[in-house]
């Protein structure tokens, strides 16, 4: 196999959650690129229709679900209209996020627990649901899960986000638990950490920390457009065949110093 044939994505599946904007509209916008057909979710419909337009202006068959991730119970339904259209999913991107800033002694019970739901919970329950129904069948797909640095070390004084840093923290060893139980039905999973990347999730943190994120990152530069694309690409497809429960940091360098 040549290797653009190993980064090919043509006939494959993938589903996006929060696919809508932000991250999860970049790594949809590469797999389509790279061939795959696309599932993004999101619980604003219009934000959808928005992106399902962009995606299919670009040329790539797209479906919306409407879904809010933290309804568990609604899991099952968004996987069915997945399979109703595509008949089965062979990438699932888990990248639907939220967070949440408070000082840890104020932290209120709710937004541990929408943290929480949305960032470890649902990501194990849809996963469990796509396993089961599609990739343990087909013997083989490939589940990333949008992580963060915040998962791999401390932030600084003043951030405040100890529910969304545990969130991602347990993201990256989901992937791993979950690489060594499913390695053995040629399903690999891995996650991807990134640094600051501009978006509706961020902005407000990235304004407050300002120019010190740029001066302290080696590249000197916070996330673009385009910096999630080959990593996205890479995990989901053959190119990385012998790759299976790590953590890819797109930050920069941020988090090496
Ligand atoms: N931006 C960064 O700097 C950064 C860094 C590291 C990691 N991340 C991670 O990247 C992922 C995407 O974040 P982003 O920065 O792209 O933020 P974003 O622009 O706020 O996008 C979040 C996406 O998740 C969807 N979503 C939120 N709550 C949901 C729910 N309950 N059910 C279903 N979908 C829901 C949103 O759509 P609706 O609001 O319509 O539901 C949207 O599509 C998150 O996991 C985040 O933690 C981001």
């Amino acid at each position: 196999m040549s290797v653009k044939q190993l980064f090919d994505l043509t006939g494959h599946v993938a589903l996006v959650t929060g696919g809508s904007r932000g991250l999860g509209l970049q790594m949809a916008e590469a797999l389509g690129e790279m061939g795959a057909k696309l599932a993004i979710t999101a619980r604003k419909a219009d934000e959808l229709a928005q992106a399902r337009a962009h995606l299919e202006g670009l040329g790539y068959e797209v479906e919306t679900v409407v879904n809010d991730l933290s309804k568990f119970d609604q899991i099952p339904a968004l996987v069915d209209q997945v399979l109703a259209r595509f008949g089965t999913i062979d990438i699932l991107v888990n990248n639907a996020g939220a967070t949440w800033g408070a000082k840890a002694e104020d932290y209120p019970d709710a937004a541990w627990h929408k943290v929480m739901d949305l960032n470890v919970n649902a990501p194990f329950f849809l996963s469990r649901e796509v396993g089961k129904r599609c990739m343990i069948p087909n013997g083989r797909g490939s589940i990333i899960v949008t992580a963060s640095v915040a998962g791999l070390k401390g932030t600084p004084p003043g951030m405040n986000t100890i529910g969304y840093n545990t969130s991602k923290a347990a993201a990256i060893h989901f992937a791993r638990t979950l690489a060594s139980e499913w390695g053995h039905y040629g399903i690999r999973v891995n996650a991807i950490c990134p640094g600051f990347f501009p978006s509706k999730l961020a902005n407000g943190l990235i304004e407050k920390l300002g120019d010190s994120l740029v001066t302290r990152t080696p590249l000197r530069r916070i996330g673009g457009d385009e910096d999630l694309k080959g990593a996205v690409v890479f995990l989901a497809s053959e190119a990385s065949r012998h790759i299976t429960g790590q953590a890819l940091v797109v930050d920069g360098g941020a988090s090496i110093i």
